[in-house]
């Protein structure tokens, strides 16, 4: 049987709290596997060059950790530079967001060399290769131009945009180009799809060839959508353990003539946090009843923060949670619990099944992992509302959640209104047609389904090196 060899920029930190999905889903993915996990260490040294950081190699059970360290220059240029103030922004639709500089392109090039370089040595010739993420889109075409000829797959984690605010990247045509050297990429969406395959057709000239088969520039390239899962079984038995278990006897406790919402996020401009808040304050003015009985939680990982959208966001909400809680506060009441702390992951399944509404509504995101730990977490018999934005990936699997568009306040606040008095009959319904999808769709599906796919037949087209 072929190795695994994944690469991503995150790894999962066993000494650290995850934050974000991806590293989560892809430890989870590879225990059951085995294999190479290649990507940052998460360290920024100045001890070697630009492009040139240390290997560090170790063991954690099936799984070798490679990770690279990176200097200053390649941090600021590659990791907060082009994949956070360039990429990012741009694939969730925030162009006014975005800041190109030449000096990003060039150390995001670089690192993707120095991946190559450094991974190139460490691969046996019957690996299977899964790169992930927007960090990492040139890197296979970097391997190919060293001679690598293994399967490589790719996953992108993020949503695409549509075509038009694609081709506003300035070096679009280069970095979609290098899409081409991966046998297969996979999206998170049914809409990532349809979007990258109108780019293919109307920026690459590319020729439809059925099946999710394109070629342009003499290679052929598949796309397919498979969308992220979680490991059920594994976050079940989180939420039996002690902690998650405590963690939700406290708050029924210290809440029980009250009723909780929760938000939990990275705290990021796609995850609409701002709009959250306000539309909690217009369940507040327009249905006063709650006032005095809904508290929300609202979990904001710090993230990126060197990104100054990022600490432009946390002021504002700062700014916001302060005036709601000033405005609305009592002496017995607090309307809003901001904590922009990142919280053990063993005790989230508590935290999920304490509150009655989740609350899930960024502006786009590429899946959202939280909404179905959210429902995976409930009690069946007594179970909590899923309030998903429709922007969210999450939105095309979970359509018995009440879907809500993040940017109408008021149609938020009556969501929420209608989640906390929704008749228990609705919500066990509306949560057993999740679970079963949820179910269906785990991480396990995801990791068999993208590797079978990947291990398809080679295309008809026989894939020369881009040059
Ligand atoms: O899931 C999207 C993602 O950008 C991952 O690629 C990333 O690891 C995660 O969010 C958290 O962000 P960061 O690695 O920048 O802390």
């Amino acid at each position: 049987m072929s190795r695994l060899v994944v690469v991503s920029n995150r790894l999962a930190d066993p000494r650290k709290p995850a934050a974000g999905g991806l590293a989560v889903a892809l430890g989870e993915s590879l225990a059951r596997t085995g294999g190479l996990w290649f990507g940052w260490s998460g360290t920024v040294d100045d001890a070697a060059g630009p492009g040139e950081g240390q290997v560090h190699m170790r063991k954690a059970g099936s799984v070798t950790l490679a990770t690279v360290d990176l200097n200053q220059e390649d941090f600021a240029t590659y990791y907060q530079g082009y994949a956070n103030s360039v990429l990012w922004p741009v694939f969730h639709y925030r162009l006014d967001l975005a800041d190109f500089h030449s000096a990003y392109v060039d150390g995001y090039r670089r690192v993707n060399r120095m991946f190559a370089q450094k991974l190139l040595p460490l691969l046996r010739d019957d690996d299977t290769i899964w790169i992930h993420d927007y960090h990492l889109i040139p890197l296979a075409s970097e391997l190919r131009a060293l001679g690598c000829r293994q399967r490589i797959g790719f996953f992108l984690h993020i949503p695409v945009p549509p075509p038009l605010i694609l081709a506003a990247l300035p070096h679009h045509p280069w970095l979609m180009r290098s899409l081409l050297a991966y046998d297969l990429v996979g999206l998170q969406s049914q809409a990532d799809v349809s979007h990258l395959r109108r780019y293919l057709l109307s920026e690459m000239q590319a020729e439809e060839l059925g099946d999710g088969r394109f070629a342009a520039h003499g290679r052929e390239l598949r796309l397919q959508a498979f969308p992220i899962g979680i490991d059920v079984q594994e976050f079940e038995r989180l939420g039996a353990a002690p902690e998650a278990v405590q963690t939700r006897t406290a708050l029924h406790q210290e809440y029980s003539r009250r009723q909780l919402l929760l938000g939990i996020d990275r705290l990021d401009y796609s995850k609409g946090i701002p709009q959250r808040v306000r539309a909690f304050q217009q369940l507040l003015e327009k249905y006063p009843e709650n006032r005095h009985s809904a508290t929300l939680i609202m979990i904001a990982s710090p993230s990126r923060d060197d990104v100054n959208a990022y600490a432009d966001l946390r002021q504002e909400l700062e700014g916001l949670c302060g005036a709601i809680n000033g405005d609305y506060g009592d002496l017995d009441w607090m309307p809003l619990r901001y904590i922009h702390r990142v919280v053990a992951r063993r005790r989230v399944p508590g935290l999920c099944r304490a509150s009655r509404v989740g609350l899930v509504t960024p502006l786009r995101d590429g899946m959202n992992l939280v909404a179905k730990e959210y429902v995976v977490a409930q009690d069946p018999e007594d179970p909590g509302v899923l309030v998903l934005s429709r922007f969210a990936g999450a939105a095309e699997q979970l359509q018995e959640a009440l879907l809500v568009n993040p940017y109408d306040t008021e149609g938020m606040a009556d969501a929420i209104q209608t989640a906390l008095r929704m008749p228990l009959h609705e919500r066990q319904q509306r949560h057993a047609r999740l679970m079963e999808r949820i179910r269906e769709h785990d991480v396990h599906w995801w990791r068999r389904s993208f590797l079978e796919a990947l291990a398809a037949p080679a295309p008809a087209i026989l894939n020369p090196p881009l040059e």
